[in-house]
């Protein structure tokens, strides 16, 4: 008989096919993800979930699940919404999908930067808003790439992508990451330093670690104090590492130059947000790994770690 799980998405078919062929799938049809209460009483008695981001997986929802709950198959690399210890401390596997997104989140990282240093969405609005009347040599003029120092927090695989990407559009590159190996960081012509170094010296600043009590509010008022006026600051990591308070102050107050946050908290933001007022603050919503290509990968791979715990099996892609 084919195990219950429940997928709390519509993911793409390039993984919903495999789970609905080898599971008792339940699928949750909604545009929006399902409210705590309708998550607790969907994994009731099911064998394995599939959640997203947006998904709260606490030690409350492993317990409705019951004791037969054998694998959680995160459709991302970020876990940060998944209470680790009390899944390991019932024996349940997790899995995610490191790895396949990682270019396309450097992508869209890199994308954010340029953004952000030539001032486009500005430039947009400008157009938009029936300002454009000439050639002017002093309009929107913004902040050149060539010889900048790129700030990289998390030398990890999206780090090391957005390093690769800066060395192309010939950028310095420093790097606070205090696991890497100089020699990881040598491969992607990265100079490991202290944080400090890296905010006092970099013209952008990318963040690129996981949410973790120990990155929680990295970026803060006092971090943000030390890096340059005109510096840009880019997350596509997690909302939760900038005080985003903190952040709204330093951008209206000309403390930092301006920001580019694929991430927010919380997500979705408020529509009466501060920081949606500022001309200096581009926010896009969580799209960091939204391609086709990438997003089809992702979804097989949650399959793949699904059918797997399952099964019993190794996890292609357990969580370290
Ligand atoms: P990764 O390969 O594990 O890289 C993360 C790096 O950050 C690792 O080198 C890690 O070191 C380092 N790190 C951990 N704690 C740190 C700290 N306190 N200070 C400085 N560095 C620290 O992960 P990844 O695949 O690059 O993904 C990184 C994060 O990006 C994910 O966790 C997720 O939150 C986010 N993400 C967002 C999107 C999006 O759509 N916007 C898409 C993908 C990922 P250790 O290995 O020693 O811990
Ligand atoms: C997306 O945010 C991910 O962690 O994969």
């Amino acid at each position: 008989m084919k195990e219950r799980v429940f997928v709390t998405r519509s993911i793409p078919d390039a993984g919903l096919r495999l789970i609905q062929e080898g599971c008792d799938a339940d699928i949750w049809d909604g545009e929006l993800p399902p409210s705590y209460d309708a998550l607790r009483q969907k994994v009731r008695g099911v064998a394995g979930i599939v959640s997203l981001v947006t998904d709260r997986i606490d030690a409350g929802i492993m317990a409705a699940a019951g004791p037969q709950i054998k694998v959680i198959s995160q459709m991302a690399v970020g876990v940060d919404n998944i209470d680790v210890a009390a899944a390991r401390a019932r024996g349940i596997l997790i899995g995610h999908t490191p790895g396949v997104l990682t270019e396309a989140t450097a992508d869209l990282a890199f994308g954010l930067l340029l953004a952000a240093a030539r001032r486009i969405v500005e430039a947009v609005d400008y157009i938009h808003a029936g300002k454009w009347q000439t050639w002017g040599p002093k309009t929107l003029l913004g902040a050149d790439l060539n010889g900048a120092t790129l700030g990289i927090i998390g030398l990890g695989r999206i780090g090391q992508a957005m390093a690769r990407r800066a060395v192309g559009f010939n950028m310095r590159v420093l790097a606070y990451s205090p696991t890497t190996s100089a020699d990881v960081a040598a491969a992607v012509n990265a100079a490991l330093v202290s944080l400090d170094q890296l905010l006092r010296e970099s013209d952008f600043v990318s963040i690129h670690t996981p949410l973790t009590s120990q990155t929680q509010h990295l970026i803060n008022q006092d971090t943000l104090a030390l890096m340059k006026p005109a510096a840009i600051l880019i997350n596509t990591a997690r909302g939760g590492i900038i005080d985003q308070a903190a952040l709204y102050d330093a951008l209206r107050d000309g403390v930092i130059g301006a920001a580019a946050l694929d991430v927010t908290d919380p997500e979705p933001l408020p529509r009466n947000e501060p920081l949606l007022t500022l001309p200096n603050a581009i926010i896009v919503p969580h799209i960091g790994s939204a391609s086709v290509r990438t997003r089809d990968a992702m979804a097989f791979i949650a399959a793949q770690n699904l059918l797997a715990g399952l099964a019993g099996e190794p996890l292609p892609h357990p969580l370290p």
